[in-house]
Order: structure tokens, then sequence, then C-alpha cells
């Protein structure tokens, strides 16, 4: 009997689901555009005492903290007037100065990397804005007169996306940097809701998450996006994959992985080498005819070779586009770790890393 068909069905997972994920992370999945209307609601009494505008724009997080950063500059990037940056770093970029805003984004407002940056961004005389729950970062926002706003707590910090990536857009409109298209978020919201009817585990939901969940188990997936932000997109389902279903996954882009990772899939012996990479090639057919034309070939040439499946970008505008595809990835992770059996919401071995540190600061 081969693995698939031993997989339990999704009226059995459904079943089972509060022991599966006795923290529901399918849940927060399934409220995902509730999640953003929320989010844009509350943020609609921000606001900011006037400041010059900047000449560039960097913001600081790691993890889920960081990702919202990533989704708003591959989705604004093209429309910004000024450069942008998402740093991961404990230092900020050597540019950064007094004309730069820096936010920094932790969810936990304790994550070491963001608040090392931060006390470098002050240092270098930047102006700081601070999104968090609490801890440390609204702390020292505190005590440096820096406005912090606030996430709402008791959230996985990555199921908090729809608030960071929100809270993040709403602050570039009260800086006057952008200035949101309601038909642009109404487009966002209509996929989303389709997105959740379709692929959730309601008695006519599943669809093509399920279907990619259940080809997905036992492999390495590697996630290509082929399309505007959607490397960003790919970079999320690596994410969600990793944190909610604990496998091993990796992302890329196109065209960069034209340019050698190509490579890597022409092995002679492609079963011996690939046995249980599985492909998935993020697509949208509204990408420039490049990058269009790329896609198919590539898709071709490593359709020879190994597992191969794909999911294409739904909705008209861009914003739509890319977190129709970051809904279908969270719904897999999320379907991954119910068929494989573990709970997607602890995320033990980031909690050890983070005590191992903290018992090495305490004994420096
Ligand atoms: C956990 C998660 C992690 C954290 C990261 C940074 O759900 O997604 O990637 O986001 O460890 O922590 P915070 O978000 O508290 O700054």
């Amino acid at each position: 009997m081969s693995a698939i068909t031993q997989q339990p069905t999704l009226a059995t997972l459904r079943a089972e689901r509060a022991r599966r994920d006795p923290s529901d992370m399918m849940g927060l999945v399934e409220r995902f555009a509730e999640q953003c209307r929320d989010a844009w609601q509350r943020s609609a009494s921000w606001t900011l005492a006037s400041r010059p505008a900047p000449r560039s724009l960097v913001m600081l997080g790691m993890g889920g903290s960081a990702i919202g950063a990533d989704l708003l500059k591959a989705w604004l990037e093209p429309q910004l007037p000024l450069p942008v940056t998402v740093s991961r770093e404990y230092e900020v970029p050597g540019y950064v100065g007094a004309d730069t805003l820096v936010i920094a984004v932790s969810y936990s407002g304790n994550t070491e990397e963001t608040l090392a940056a931060f006390e470098d961004a002050h240092r270098r005389g930047a102006s700081l804005l601070g999104i968090t729950t609490g801890g440390t970062l609204r702390q020292r926002c505190a005590a440096l007169g820096v406005p912090c706003f606030a996430l709402p707590p008791g959230l996985p910090p990555r199921a908090s996306l729809p608030y960071s990536f929100f809270s993040l857009l709403r602050l570039l409109q009260v800086l006057g940097i952008h200035a949101p298209d309601e038909a642009e978020l109404a487009d966002l919201l209509e996929v989303l809701d389709a997105g959740i009817r379709a692929w959730g585990p309601a008695e006519t939901g599943g669809g093509e998450a399920f279907d990619l969940a259940r080809a997905l188990d036992q492999t390495i997936p590697v996630i290509y996006g082929a399309g505007p932000g959607l490397a960003t997109v790919a970079t999320r389902w690596k994410c969600q994959i990793n944190e909610n279903a604990k496998m091993a996954a990796a992302s890329a882009a196109l065209p960069e992985a034209n340019h050698n990772e190509m490579a890597g899939y022409s092995s002679p012996q492609p079963q011996r080498d690939y046995a249980r990479l599985a492909l998935i090639m993020l697509s949208d057919d509204q990408a420039r005819v490049e990058v269009r034309n790329r896609a198919e070939v590539t898709a071709a040439y490593l359709r020879e070779r190994l597992p191969l499946h794909e999911a294409a970008a739904r909705g008209r505008t861009r914003l739509a586009r890319m977190f129709g595809l970051v809904l279908l990835g969270d719904f897999v992770s999320v379907y991954l770790a119910w068929l494989r059996g573990v709970d997607p919401t602890p995320v033990d071995a980031i909690e050890w890393l983070k005590q191992q540190l903290a018992a090495r600061r305490g004994s420096e």
C-alpha cells in the first residue's frame, strides 16, 4: 500500500481536529480575512505627530515578525518614492541616519537581533517607531519617547501576519508615504474569503490545499516564486511549513534560480539524488511575459526529473494575488501538520534556542 493511501482523509482529520490541533492554528488561518479587516479597522485611529519626510525606510524584524515587512516591501516597492530595506541584522545599514525612518516589529518585543538593531538606529539618530505586544521593545520606546503601536496579544507571531502587515501599511498611510487603494484592499478580502471557503477544513473545503499537503507529506518541499512578489510568498510557505509542520523546506526565486539552481537538478541520477524533494512552482499569469516564459520552460525541465506541483495566483490586483497564495501556503502547512500528527502551534526548537542564548547572555 502506498504512503498516500495510508493517509487519513479530511473527514477523519476534521473529526480529530481538537486532538491534532489543540491550540487551533487552523482556526487562525480560517480567520485570516477577518484578522485583516480587524487589523485595518483597529489601526484607523492611529495618529503621529508630524515629522520630516524620511529619505529611506528600514523595517527591523525576525521570523514571523519580519515577513509582514517583507510582503509589504515586495508589494509596494515599485510604487514607493523611497528606498526600502527589511533588516534582520544586529546592526542597521550604514546609511541609516536622521533622515531614515526605522520601524521595529517584534511580536514579543524581546527579540535580541531586533532590539540590538533598534538601539543602533537610535544611536544613529534615526526617526523611530515600534510595533509590538510589549516586552523590552515597548519599554525602550516608552523610555525614548518613541511611538509604539500595539499588536493584539495571545497569537503565535507567525499567525499575527495580518496585524503586522496592516500596522505597517497604516503607518505608511499616516506618514503620507503611501495612500492605499481601497479597491485593492477590497480585492484582497474577496480573494481571501474565497480561499477560506475553498481550502478551509469545512465540509466542502480542503481542495487544492489539502491535495497539496497530501502530496508534500514525507517530502522536502522546495518552493519557487515566479511572479510579482512571489519570491517573498515562497519564503512564507517555507517558514510556515518549517514551523507548523516541523518539516525541512527551502524556497527560491525565479529568474534567479535559472542562473544556478537549475544546474542542481541536472544530475544523471535524479532518483538517487532527489529522492525526497518535491518542487512547488508559485506562478502568476499577470507576470511579465519573460517571467511567464521562464516559469513554463523551467517547469517543463523540472517535471522530467522530480515531482512538481503548481499553484497559480488569483485576484485582480497584485496584493490579492500575493496574499491568495500566502493563504494557500498557510492552509497547506497546517494540513501537513495534521497529516503528520504534529501539533502545529508550539515551536519547541525555536524556544529552546532562545533559552540557550538567554542562559549564555546571563553568564557573560
Ligand atoms: C513564532 C515565529 C518566530 C518569531 C521570531 C521572532 O511563531 O514565527 O519566527 O516571530 O522568533 O520573535 P518575535 O516575533 O517575538 O520578534
